[in-house]
Order: structure tokens, then sequence, then C-alpha cells
């Protein structure tokens, strides 16, 4: 286990029992009867992730004293969903490595990479009508039609570097923040009722979520895939302008910037990230996009202040500080 890992581990402590719960519902939910899916559920299964929107599920229930016995069906829910945007997102993205192994549809192909993910999103949504309240399957049906908005804007926008900062967070927010949001919000007000409080944690959740995107973003560029675990300069390969691209781009001379817009549309071009960091201050760029996603967690910490002191909400504020300092 990495530094990472263990930090994480210490973390997610308070919902340790609602974690294993929710992990034995997500392994009972991918099972499949048939061999060929069961060999892709085993193999997405393999290695787990961080289950950070699973774990808000349980946090932001307990922060707010609001959990119930179905927090951790939510929780799988959630993560599920994760799963089906990211075996999706990976054919679109053309990535080969996830969760450090092949990519479904570099293991398989795109047809069964996109029907995976779907049957994903099908048990899913089919467990959630399974819940006493239909809060959850509205807000999640809410929150994966803004994802694939969020994406699909994001492949239209591709190669434009006249994106303002907030048209570039709006994307990077609904692709991720949207998920963040729903986990907190369904924690803290699942199965009804406390819509202040549940709309408060959704901020929070928001902001958490757009902070670990714009992390993301900066360690597409400066990351490593043995650290990160999943295929690196994978947004600048397929012509995707982030926060910390936009913002080295702005930084640059006339010629700078004429360079970094060949680099982005040469077809078949390699070395695609050195020639960026030539090119343009991609470092200053991945360091004032850093600082924006450390103001996006401050004020995240700031929303849950007037919360009860519990072991839950300090968790809740590490989370925030954990997504700024993640390595993968
Ligand atoms: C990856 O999310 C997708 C993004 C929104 C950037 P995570 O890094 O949380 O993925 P896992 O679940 O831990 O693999
Ligand atoms: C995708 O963003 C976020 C999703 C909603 C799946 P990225 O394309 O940055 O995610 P990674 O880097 O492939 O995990
Ligand atoms: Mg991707
Ligand atoms: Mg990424």
């Amino acid at each position: 286990m990495s530094a990472s890992d263990a930090r994480l581990e210490r973390l997610v402590a308070p919902v340790a029992d609602g974690l294993a719960r929710m992990r034995e519902i997500l392994a009972r939910q991918v099972a499949e009867s048939s061999a060929a899916v069961a060999d892709m559920t085993g193999h997405v299964g393999r290695f787990r992730g961080k289950q950070l929107r699973g774990a808000l599920v349980l946090l932001a229930g307990d922060a707010t004293g609001n959990a119930t016995d179905e927090h951790p069906a939510i929780a799988a829910i959630v993560e599920m969903i994760h799963l089906a945007t990211l075996v999706h997102d990976d054919v679109l993205d053309g990535a080969d490595v996830r969760r450090r192994v092949a990519t479904v549809h570099q293991r398989w192909d795109n047809q069964v990479a996109v029907l995976l993910g779907d049957f994903l999103y099908a048990r899913a949504f089919a467990l959630s009508t399974d819940l006493s309240s239909r809060l959850a399957s509205r807000v999640l049906a809410e929150a994966t039609r803004r994802i694939c908005v969020g994406e699909i804007e994001q492949s239209t926008l591709r190669y434009d570097f006249d994106l303002t900062d907030a048209r570039c967070e709006a994307i990077a927010g609904a692709k991720t923040a949207t998920l963040y949001a729903a986990a907190c919000e369904l924690g803290a007000r699942y199965p009804g009722g406390r819509e202040d409080l549940g709309l408060e944690l959704s901020s929070f959740g928001y902001e958490v979520g757009l902070a670990f995107q714009i992390v993301d973003d900066c360690l597409d560029v400066v990351g490593e895939e043995a650290v990160v675990g999943k295929s690196v300069g994978n947004d600048v390969e397929d012509g995707k302008v982030t926060l910390p691209v936009l913002h080295a781009y702005r930084r640059a001379s006339p010629a700078g910037k004429a360079r970094v817009r060949e680099i982005f549309t040469q077809p078949g071009l390699e070395r695609r990230v050195t020639l960026l960091r030539e090119a343009c201050d991609l470092a200053g760029g991945v360091e004032s996009a850093m600082a924006r996603a450390a103001d996006l967690a401050r004020s995240a910490r700031a929303r849950i202040a007037d919360l009860p002191p519990s072991s839950a909400r300090t968790a809740l504020e590490d989370l925030a500080e954990y997504v700024l300092e993640r390595r993968w």
C-alpha cells in the first residue's frame, strides 16, 4: 500500500463499515451469468479505484446526522454510475490504462466498452428503483444528464483557446463536480426533506469535485502513468483545452501561442506534451490552476464549518484537502 492509499484509508475510516457494505452491494450488482460480461466486470473490479464519491455519500450522511440503512446502497449506485462514465470516457479519450490495468476498449473493443458502460448504468438505475424514496433516482438521473452534456460540450470545444475560465470550469464542473454534488446532497438529505442542508452539502461537493477535476487536468500534463494509474497526456493528445493548458497559453507570447495551437492540431504529432512544455510555461499554468483548485477547496471547507463537530465532518474537511494533494 502506498503512502497515498494509507492516507485515504485513514481519511475514510469513520465510514469504514458503510464502505464495506457498499463494496458487497457493488460486487453483487456487477455479477452477471454471462461469462463474457463476468470477464469484463471482473476486469474492471480488479483495481477498485479510490471510491471517493461513495465515501462522500456516507460521510455527508454521518456529518449531518442523516445516515440511513439505505446510504450504502446509494453509495454503490453512485460508484456504478461513476464506473460507467469511466468506461465510456476511455472510449472517447482513446485511453489505454485505467486503475492500473488495460481499459475495457483496449482489452476488448469499443463496441463492448460502450455496452458495458450501458450495462453498468442500467444496473445502477435498477438498484435505485429498489430504494424507498425516489429522490436518489431523480438526483442521479439529473447528474448523469449533466455529465453527458459536459462530455459532449468538451468534445465540441476541442482546440478552442478562446475559452473563458468560466466556460472551462462549467464543463469540468458538469462532467465531474455534478456527481460529487449529487453524492453529498443525497448523503445529507436522502430520503427527503432538509432541502437547505442538501443544497449546502451539494455546493460543498460541487466545489470539491471541481477542484478534483482541475487537479486531474494538471496530473494529465505533469503526472506519470505509473503513479496516476491511468493514461496521462490524453487531454493534450485529444485537443482538450483544460484549465492549466489555458492558463499556460494565455501567458505565452504571440509566437508561443501560435506554436501551442500548432502542437494541438497537427495530426500524428508525437510527444505532444513534451513539445507543449517547450512552447509555453506549462508549469506556470499548472501552478495557477492549482491555486484556483486550492481556493475552491477552501470555500468548500467553509461551507461545512457550521456542522456539529464529528469525525465525519473532519473527514469531509480532510477530503477537500486530499483532492489537492492526491497523486493518483
Ligand atoms: C477519475 O476519477 C475521473 C475523473 C473525474 C477525473 P477518480 O480518480 O475518482 O477515479 P477512480 O474511481 O479513483 O479510479
Ligand atoms: C472525465 O474527465 C470525467 C468523467 C466524467 C468520466 P477525464 O477525461 O479527465 O477523466 P480521466 O482523466 O480520463 O480519468
Ligand atoms: Mg478521460
Ligand atoms: Mg483526466
